[in-house]
């Protein structure tokens, strides 16, 4: 299984499990994700949500072939809607642990994580301007919210990578450990969530969300209208397929 989900003592673990095209996430994976997010919502046994990858490599984000099959379809309904939908608004705490590259919506769903670790490989990079696009699910709002505008502005124009260190100075992540001890941390940081009373992590949560949960929506109608159409447009074409070519792309004609 690309994606691996699987419940114990209180934790629903979701890992990103396909190694060999860098957890590149298809459609399918996503509809896995969100369906495991909205059993998550409901059972009781479930107090705590750990994402993780694999110890080379969290995400390479969006598989580009998949998102080119499916450029037609409105953001708005695809699967990967659906997954940051219950991301963004799950009630339960949500631990994420990065290590190696979180590419694209790597990086942006951590936005809607609570405690979010990365090991010292870790890489983040949301390379949307490269591919012709622009950020999504409400990163264009929350990025620039957590680690003020400039900062943001560096990440999100020239969309290059930024190390774990990096991240820890700008407070998008909040600790950073030697790669063999990212995983126990993390978990043990979910073990102590799932030990603490649920209905107070749940209004904790609320407290600190709760002003902003209209405009994330919002935000995100706003951001998923700009990527449909440029997904679909001339620029985007060119990166991808400068992906695959393995080459570099040449925007020179577009205007
Ligand atoms: N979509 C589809 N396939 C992808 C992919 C993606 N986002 N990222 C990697 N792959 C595939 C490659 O095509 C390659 O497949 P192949 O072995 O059949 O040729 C395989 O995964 C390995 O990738 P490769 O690029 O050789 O690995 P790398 O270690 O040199 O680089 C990355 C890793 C993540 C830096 C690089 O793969 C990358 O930049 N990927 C694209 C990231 C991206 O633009 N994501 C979309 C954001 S919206």
């Amino acid at each position: 299984m690309d994606i691996q989900t699987t419940k114990a003592n209180g934790i629903l673990t979701i890992e990103f499990n396909r190694p060999d095209k860098k957890n590149a996430i298809t459609s399918a994976m996503y509809q896995l994700m969100a369906d495991a997010l909205s059993d998550a919502e409901t059972d009781n046994a479930v107090r705590a949500i750990l994402i993780i990858g694999k110890p080379e490599i969290f995400t390479a984000g969006n598989d580009l072939e998949d998102f080119m099959k499916h450029s037609s379809a409105p953001v708005g309904e695809r699967p990967v809607a659906q997954f940051m939908r219950h991301l963004s608004t799950a009630s339960k705490p949500v631990v994420a642990a990065v290590a190696g590259a979180a590419v694209g919506i790597g990086t942006t769903l951590l936005m809607h994580c609570d405690l979010v670790y990365a090991a010292e490989n870790a890489k983040f990079s949301m390379p949307f301007t490269q591919l012709g696009l622009c950020p999504e699910f409400a990163s264009s709002m929350l990025f620039p919210q957590m680690v003020g505008y400039q900062r943001a502005a560096e990440k999100l124009l020239l969309g290059e990578a930024f190390s774990a260190q990096e991240a820890q100075e700008m407070g998008f992540v909040s600790r950073v450990l030697p790669a063999p001890d990212l995983i126990p941390f993390a978990h043990a940081q979910a073990a102590k969530l799932v030990a603490l009373p649920a209905s107070s992590l749940r209004t904790t949560k609320r407290l600190m969300k709760d002003s902003q949960v209209e405009a994330v929506q919002q935000r995100m109608l706003a951001e998923n209208k700009h990527f449909g159409e440029m997904l679909g447009a001339n620029e985007a074409k060119e990166a991808f397929t400068a992906f695959f070519e393995k080459r570099r792309p040449d925007f020179s004609k577009f205007v």
